[in-house]
């Protein structure tokens, strides 16, 4: 199978498998304010991280890495859709145009459809600094994210096995480039022992990316002939990953993605400290079903959401949300007290 057709296949399997909802968001509760004093014309979705400013707190996370014609097409449509919305797009991995030239047309794509928007480049955390200013260059990047994907390819037969040096390679490149270097995970959730190492590397900011979306152990099983389904249920769910990250004493700014399905989702990660969410699997399934137009609609109504439930909540700003009490029970209560965290 050639890399082109293997990045088709997770497209195929990414809308198949779907989203699990087991991101454990659904044990957060807003206590609700009766007397908010907040109006829908003081609501702002102004959000930052670093130099980086966002319009609305969401963005379209990485997808569809490679080549090809069907991916360069999801890639135009994506960049559009970014570029109407006025959000960041951040495209699947790059090493494949980084190896072979004649898969840079899928990104050269995403800036020509998006000329002035905030775009991220993307590759694993295997890429030396000569690769990563390759990446960012192709797209002139406004940041990059590295991805951390241990799981996924321990469950791809043709997947990496040797993980070693990781945070020494995250390390150079937030030494020698010149745009933010965002780490990611995939889908299985950053430790607060993670994000400790990564806080110490002075990285830009880090996307939790959790369990309960998109489930790559759940995409490569579907693929592979011997499964390993003890990694089909691996990972900290979105909820946990972020608020043990939150507790951490530091201002490295953190994102939240893995799971996330709509508004309620989203302000509920920013409430516990994200300062901004990133979309992957649920705008690929509308983008795929319904087409571009009917996301760039969605995403309206999304951003639309947003302003309501931050008025119900008497929250003007992303900042003031992260005051709003919450109550936190079921799994995600069991899984902080185990952890120390109240
Ligand atoms: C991804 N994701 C991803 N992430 C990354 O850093 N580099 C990549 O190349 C890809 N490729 C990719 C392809 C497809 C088809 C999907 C659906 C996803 C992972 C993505 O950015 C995100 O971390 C996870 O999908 C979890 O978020 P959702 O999908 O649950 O919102």
């Amino acid at each position: 199978m050639t890399r082109a057709e293997r990045k088709l296949d997770h497209i195929k399997h990414a809308l198949s498998t779907g989203q699990s909802r087991a991101t454990w968001l659904d044990d957060i509760r807003f206590v609700h304010q009766a007397l908010p004093n907040s109006s829908w014309d003081s609501v702002s979705l102004q959000t930052q991280i670093g130099e980086l400013v966002f319009g609305s707190p969401i963005f379209i996370n990485a997808m569809t890495g490679g080549g090809g014609a069907k991916t360069t097409e999801l890639n135009s449509q994506l960049a559009r859709i970014s570029r109407e919305m006025n959000i960041p797009m951040a495209v699947g991995s790059q090493m494949a145009a980084i190896k072979n030239s004649e898969e840079i047309q899928s990104y050269a794509t995403v800036r020509k459809e998006n000329p002035n928007g905030m775009i991220i480049a993307n590759l694993g955390s295997e890429a030396t600094v000569d690769q990563a200013k390759r990446a960012v260059d192709m797209l002139e990047a406004n940041a990059i994210q590295i991805h951390l994907n241990v799981i996924q390819e321990l469950t791809m037969p043709e997947g990496d096995r040797d993980f070693q040096g990781a945070l020494s390679r995250i390390e150079q490149l937030v030494n020698e480039l010149t745009v933010p270097v965002i780490v990611k995970e995939t889908g299985f959730g950053i430790s607060r022992e993670a994000a400790i190492k990564l806080m110490e590397m002075n990285v830009a900011a880090i996307d939790v990316g959790g369990f309960g979306g998109t489930n790559f152990a759940a995409i490569e099983n579907e693929r592979r002939q011997r499964k390993l389904t003890y990694f089909n249920d691996w990972g900290i769910p979105t909820a946990a990953s972020l608020i043990e990250t939150t507790t951490i004493n530091s201002t490295i700014p953190l994102i939240a993605s893995g799971g996330i399905q709509h508004a309620l989702d989203i302000v509920k990660c920013l409430s516990i400290g994200a300062s901004a969410v990133g979309l992957a699997g649920v705008i690929l399934k509308t983008l795929v079903d319904d087409g571009e137009l009917a996301t760039i609609e969605e995403i309206k109504q999304i951003n639309e959401d947003l302003t309501m439930l931050m008025v119900s909540l008497g929250a003007n700003s992303i900042q003031e949300l992260q005051q709003s009490p919450l109550i936190i029970s079921g799994d995600l209560h069991h899984y902080l007290s185990q952890r120390g965290i109240d």
